[in-house]
């Protein structure tokens, strides 16, 4: 049975081609179709086109769905296209023909509109709150490893005194550089499509600034064809900020993978968290990091699959645009979860201490001699020769000390003023 059913039911091929996952994915959209049709129908009320009485049975009708749903007991029958149909479907299997009455003056293409913006908004909040849990791990580890010293690599060779301070709060603040993307595809988010109708607005006296209201959205998309377009560039822009985080969060896990190798041995997790060979009984793997860094490699993906989605699309609704559920629903998921697992792993991770007092790692405190000299008066030119002449002929010997002071150096973490940084933007989506 279609809500446009006119006497004929397509082919049963068809409508499986056509449907495709949006039943299953649909689920995710159900709380947002209520809530967007509860906010449709008290406008409706508002311009004269239901009654009092009528809303106030709608309004019930809806109720029971939104309980049902809350309970996880909602579900799309076989042969239902999708939310919005089942939705009305059920309410006028109740109420009979004051259900009907329910979709004057929209679309289900500005019903699909609202409902992703509002579940937009709920998983770029979920993803902002999970990025916190994790940017406030990555700067308590900073703190707390301050002082273990690191190498640090350029050109993957060992360079110049690196420290777990700056490795933890590295990542911190990179993900407060992320938030900023997060926030604007948020505010993109948050206006309200509702009443651009089929993508060309209505003959009805739509009053959209109520909707705007009743739904806490920010604005709206005046232009009802603006408002069509923005489905595709909200998703589009809701997975650069995920493909953002996800690469900071792989190129993370990346780090971990490498310093888990026995070559580097700087960091360990308790047995427990490792995963084991089939064949050679001594291996403790890094396969969490591995898996993360993969599903986040592959997230940094999807704001291309969105771009060749929806490139070059007519203007105005066309049903290639149901297909960036399937890419923008997983995403959301993902991220988070890897969001949650990084930030319970770091909370086990080991990390060795005496790193640096390895000989391999005697070069690393060369710039910091050349220093000393200068401090002392050499020219800077004169000082690394001396010392460069040192490590050819073999008896330079290293300090092991370090005196980085500037902020952001390794004895200056700056971690209250990235915390501020990030916090500022995380307080913008809470
Ligand atoms: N499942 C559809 C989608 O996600 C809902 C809108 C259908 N609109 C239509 N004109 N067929 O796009």
């Amino acid at each position: 049975m279609k809500l446009w059913s006119k006497g004929f039911e397509p082919d049963q091929l068809i409508e499986r081609f056509t449907v495709g996952a949006d039943r299953e994915l649909d689920l995710r959209l159900a709380r947002y179709d209520v809530q967007g049709s509860m906010a449709h129908i008290r406008m409706l009320e508002s311009i004269g086109l239901l009654s009092k009485d009528e809303l106030d049975k709608l309004l019930a009708g809806l109720q029971e769905i939104a309980a049902i749903i809350e309970e996880g007991n909602f579900r799309i029958d076989d042969g239902v296209e999708d939310v919005h149909s089942q939705v009305e479907f059920m309410l006028t299997a109740k109420l009979g023909d004051i259900g009907k009455k329910i979709h004057s003056g929209r679309s289900r293409n500005d019903q699909v509109l609202v409902d992703l913006k509002l579940f937009m908004r709920d998983e770029l909040r979920r993803i902002a709150s999970e990025s916190e849990r994790f940017f406030h791990k990555l700067l308590e580890l900073s703190e707390k490893h301050k002082d273990v010293l690191m190498p640090g690599y350029t050109h993957l060779q060992v360079a110049m005194p690196s420290s777990f301070g700056l490795w933890f709060g590295a990542y911190a603040e990179s993900l407060a550089d992320d938030m900023q993307l997060l926030v604007a595809a948020y505010n993109i988010a948050n206006q309200n499509p509702l009443g651009s109708a089929a993508g060309y607005g209505s003959s009805f006296p739509l009053d959209r600034e109520m909707t705007t209201r009743l739904l806490g959205f920010a604005d709206l998309h005046y232009n009802v064809v603006a408002a069509q377009m923005s489905r595709g560039k909200t998703e589009r822009a809701a997975a650069m900020a995920i493909a953002a985080i996800a690469s900071t969060l792989g190129h993370l896990a990346m780090d971990v993978c490498m310093w888990m190798c026995q070559n580097f041995g700087f960091v360990s997790f308790p047995d427990e968290l490792t995963t084991g060979s089939s064949i050679m009984p001594h291996k403790k793997n890094p396969d969490v990091f591995e898996i993360m860094r993969g599903k986040c490699n592959r997230l940094t993906a999807v704001p291309n699959e969105i771009a060749l989605l929806t490139a070059n699309l007519p203007l105005g609704y066309n049903r290639d645009l149901q297909l960036l559920k399937d890419i923008i629903f997983p995403a959301t998921t993902e991220l988070a979860e890897c969001l949650d697992m990084a930030t319970f792993m770091l909370g086990h991770m080991q990390v060795r201490r005496d790193i640096v007092s390895d000989p391999r790692y005697d070069y690393l405190f060369t710039v910091e001699e050349v220093n000393r000299l200068v401090l002392g008066g050499m020219p800077f030119r004169e000082a690394y020769r001396k010392v460069g002449l040192e490590v050819q002929d073999g008896t330079y010997r290293p300090v092991r000390e370090v005196h980085h002071t500037h902020a952001g150096s390794i004895s200056n973490l700056c971690s209250d003023r990235i915390a501020a940084k990030f916090d500022a933007l995380a307080q913008k989506l809470k």
